[in-house]
């Protein structure tokens, strides 16, 4: 999966996939979290339009494109930790989880239950994942605790046809 990981941070899918997605309600004016943000690329487009967006990611070889990124987005703040060690006194608008449940060791009810904690009411979660066996069960999870308001497959036409990997996104709202 290696190879993904960069082919995804990549200019012409970070294009496609904030194009395809439309996601910028959940971005604009919200204290967003997001989870893994692996070389931090992926939603540069929103981030001038959040309040503050956060990058939680564990991986240091990562932090040089964060302090690039921050010099060209004052409003952008980072903190080397996986999710599991994460305490956070404020909660976020929106929280964001693209290809990452799989690497966090907690089990899924742990992971939901953390996830609601951080998450204002009303706030949005999204989460990106494939289809293994507790991948699912934490979509369950989310299915029974939130709303779920958006499902989309990650890749369609030329992408798809490209079998880069298959996952789906799904945004969730909390009531
Ligand atoms: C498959 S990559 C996905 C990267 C990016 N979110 C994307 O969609 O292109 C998984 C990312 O999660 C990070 N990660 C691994 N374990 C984690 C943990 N326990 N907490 C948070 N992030 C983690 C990895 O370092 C990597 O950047």
């Amino acid at each position: 999966m290696k190879h993904t990981h960069y082919i995804r941070q990549s200019y012409p899918f970070r294009w496609y996939r904030t194009h395809a997605y439309d996601f910028e309600k959940y971005f604009a004016g919200r204290n967003v979290l997001e989870v893994g943000p692996n070389k931090g690329f992926l939603f540069e487009k929103y981030y001038p339009i959040t309040q503050r967006y956060t990058l939680l990611e564990p991986n240091r070889h990562f932090e040089k494109d964060y302090v690039r990124l921050q010099k060209r987005h004052p409003n952008l703040h980072y903190e080397i930790n996986g999710f599991e060690a994460f305490r956070d006194d404020g909660s976020f608008d929106t929280i964001v989880m693209m290809a990452v449940i799989a690497h966090i060791r907690m089990d899924p009810e742990s992971l939901c239950g953390k996830i609601d904690s951080l998450l204002n009411k009303g706030g949005f979660l999204i989460i990106e994942t494939n289809n293994t066996k507790r991948n699912r069960r934490m979509l369950d999870l989310c299915d029974r605790h939130l709303e779920r308001i958006e499902a989309k497959t990650s890749y369609n036409g030329i992408m798809k046809w490209l079998k880069i990997d298959y996952r789906e996104v799904f945004v969730y709202r909390k009531n």
